[in-house]
């Protein structure tokens, strides 16, 4: 496993194999790694010869009272991920190497994708984001890109930024990784108590029912985005944060009757710890 933390040396081994017509996959992670990431590995193994997965808690992409500093990180677990799930190299650069002046530069997908939902609720989450994975693949100099569909507005933004910078990168999104019991895998899951645990996975149990609601017929999006609000409403243990379907494609809220793929997204806490899923309706 190669393990690089400068620019100049992961950027090295990726043009390296480039002038030997090898493909380079990244897969942009902020470590904690577990099977949701691994999936991605996989994908990124699939679709090119050489994979490498950065490992960065990204600093600008947390707000004041957010939990940057008490992320899980464990770089020798992360790594027999990686190993595990057939990556070649891991990027593992420190905050000053990404930031050499602070967050001084940055990159802004401008609208109302990034004005809704999580952007809406996290301010300048989405600048840090993007800025973040831009910078990475000025660093890496990727040919692909996975991200996971769990994080489905993230996955639109950076397809936005990558299209309006013009980075020659292809954008690969794969599906969300679930526990047995329906609960989309996450980093933040370990912050859950037991008895939190327990109640979380209310949160796909209330998509399905949309999804139930949909299959029968129902097109209203105010009242399939109630659907989910109402089940999740049973649970005194969750607060929910917001309830939306939006176009999968443009991201822009459904207004009218649904008549087009859409992703219906949700974001809750549980306890003090916020979780979001998605599911996809009609695609
Ligand atoms: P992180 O939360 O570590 O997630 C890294 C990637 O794994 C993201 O693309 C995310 O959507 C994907 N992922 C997480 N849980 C998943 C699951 N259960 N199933 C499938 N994919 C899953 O997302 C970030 O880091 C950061 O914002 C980052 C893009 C690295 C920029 O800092």
């Amino acid at each position: 496993m190669i393990i690089e933390s400068k620019i100049k040396e992961i950027r090295a081994r990726s043009r390296e194999q480039k002038s030997r017509g090898i493909k380079t996959a990244l897969v942009p992670t902020m470590g904690s790694l577990h099977e949701g990431h691994a999936s991605l590995i996989r994908a990124a193994r699939k679709s090119a010869g050489f994979v490498i997965v950065s490992i960065f808690v990204n600093p600008t992409q947390f707000g004041q009272d957010e939990d940057f500093e008490r992320y899980p990180r464990d770089f020798e677990r992360d790594k027999a991920v990686c190993l595990d799930s057939g990556a070649d190299a891991i990027f593992f650069p420190d905050v000053a190497e990404m930031y050499p002046d602070g967050p001084s530069v940055s990159i802004e997908v401008a609208g109302r994708m990034t004005e809704i939902m999580c952007g809406g609720r996290r301010p300048g989450h989405f600048r840090g984001v993007a800025t973040i994975v831009g910078k990475l693949f000025i660093a890496v100099e990727p040919d692909i890109a996975v991200f996971g569909q769990k994080d489905a507005q993230q996955a639109a933004v950076i397809k936005k930024m990558t299209k309006c910078l013009g980075f020659p990168v292809e954008i690969i999104v794969s599906p969300i990784v679930r526990e047995s019991d329906g609960l989309a895998m996450s980093s933040r899951n370990s912050y859950l108590s037991p008895a939190e645990r327990a109640s979380a996975p209310l949160i796909k149990q209330s998509l399905d029912r949309a999804a139930e609601l949909f299959e029968k017929g129902e097109r209203s999006p105010q009242h399939l985005k109630q659907a989910v609000a109402n089940s999740l409403g049973g649970s005194p243990a969750i607060r929910t944060d917001y309830v939306e379907l939006v176009d999968n494609a443009s991201f822009e809220p459904v207004d009218g009757p649904l008549d087009r793929p859409a992703c219906l997204a949700v974001a809750a806490y549980i306890g003090k710890t916020r979780l979001i899923d998605n599911i996809l309706l009609g695609e």
